[in-house]
This record gives C-alpha cells, structure tokens and sequence, in this order.
C-alpha cells in the first residue's frame, strides 16, 4: 500500500475536527495529495447509515444495533473510499475510525470488547492507521464545551457523564495498548496550540516514514 492513513480520535468536542481539517491543509501545502473523510459517514450509504444513529428520535436503538450499523458505514467507507485513496498513494486524514466502536460501544456501553475487535477487523478487511492522533480531554471540560455550542445535542451525545467517562478512560487504555500508533495530545489548550502539537507529531511521523 502507497499511501498513510492517519486518524483522529477522542470524546466529543475534543477539537478533532478542527485538527483534522488544519492537517489536511498543511498536507496539501507539503504537496500531499489528501482524501479527508469522517465516520460515521464520508461516503453515500455511510451518510445515511449516520442519519440513522444520531437522530435523536432513534432512541429505541438496540445496543447491537448501533454497533453494527457503525460497523456497516465503516465497511462502505473503507471499501469505497479508504482502501481506494490508498492505493493511489494518497494520505487519508480520516475523523474517526475503528478505535471509536472499541471506545464507545465497548468501554462506553460495555459491549464485549473482543467481539467488537473481530467486527473491526471485518468491517476494515484488516486496515489498521499508520498514526492515530488521540486529543484527550475531561469530560467535564467537554461538557462545558457542549453547552457553549448551543446547537442541539445528537443521540449519542445525549448520552450522562459516566457514559463519556468510561468512553474516554477506554481511549487512554486503548492508546496505552497501541503506544507506537497512537499519540497522545492534550486536547484542553486552544486550537493553535494543540495545532502546534498535532504538526510535531505529524512531522516526526513523516520524517521517521521517509527512512
Ligand atoms: P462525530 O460526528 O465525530 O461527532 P463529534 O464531532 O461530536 O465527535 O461522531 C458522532 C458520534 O458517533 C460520536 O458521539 C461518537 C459516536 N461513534 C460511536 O459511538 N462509535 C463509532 O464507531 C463511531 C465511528 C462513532
């Protein structure tokens, strides 16, 4: 495979997003040619699979349910749009990806966290990130960071604070387990500080690929 696959990971409000989009710009300054997508979604299916698990009317949702259907659009993102971007020899900056579903549905919801690893390995045909950038943050601050945005809250994020707590201490252990993958930055400093940590961990992982 030509291309890198890097992704962004963390609760919400974690400032992935924004960090993400900052990165792709960089990337396409340094002459990279960069496919940005997000999960769930980035992809046509995808997007309509998302429609379904946010909507804070799906509250009767399965637990089950709702981790397969994150399975399913990230199987229609990798096949349709990851997997091919790569084999271009493009970089894939993609806002969430697998570590999510462990995060969230495992750590979070309590799931059995061997399964999910097995349904991610399906769902991925095995792709794993080059470098996945983990912006941790208490919930506490990302709760402050909600009310702030005052835009309506999803299904998820609806969800009570030891949900957030268990999803973000599931990161930590998560990276703790993938230590050479996964980097960790404080997501609590403002934007172009966590910016200026995003750029060292990227520029270190480039120069280190270019050996
Ligand atoms: P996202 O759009 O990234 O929201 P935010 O920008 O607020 O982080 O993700 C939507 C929600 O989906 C988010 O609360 C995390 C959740 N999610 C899972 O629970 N499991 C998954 O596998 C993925 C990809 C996301």
């Amino acid at each position: 495979m030509a291309g890198f696959f890097i992704t962004f990971e963390g609760i919400d409000c974690c400032g992935k997003t924004t960090q993400a989009r900052k990165l792709v710009s960089y990337l396409r300054r340094r002459g990279h040619q960069v496919l940005l997508v997000r999960e769930p979604g980035g992809e046509r299916i995808a997007e309509r699979i998302r429609r379904i698990l946010l909507s804070e009317k799906n509250s009767e949702m399965s637990l089950i349910s709702e981790l397969l259907l994150y399975q399913s659009a990230r199987a229609q993102l990798t096949e349709r749009m990851i997997l091919p971007a790569l084999k271009e020899g493009k970089v894939v900056v993609c806002d969430r990806y697998a570590d999510s579903s462990l995060a969230y549905q495992g750590y979070g919801r309590g799931l059995n966290k061997k399964m999910i690893k097995q349904l991610n390995q399906i769902s991925t045909s095995g792709l794993v990130p080059d470098l996945t950038i983990l912006l941790d943050l208490p919930v506490k601050i990302s709760f402050r960071r909600k009310e702030k945005e005052k835009r309506k809250k999803d299904r998820l994020e609806r969800e009570r604070f030891e949900f957030h707590q268990r999803t973000r201490r599931g990161y930590l252990t998560i990276a703790r387990q993938n230590r050479r993958r996964i980097k960790l930055i404080d997501g609590t400093k403002d934007i172009d500080e966590t910016w200026q940590n995003v750029r060292k961990v990227v520029d270190s992982f480039f120069g280190k690929a270019r050996r």
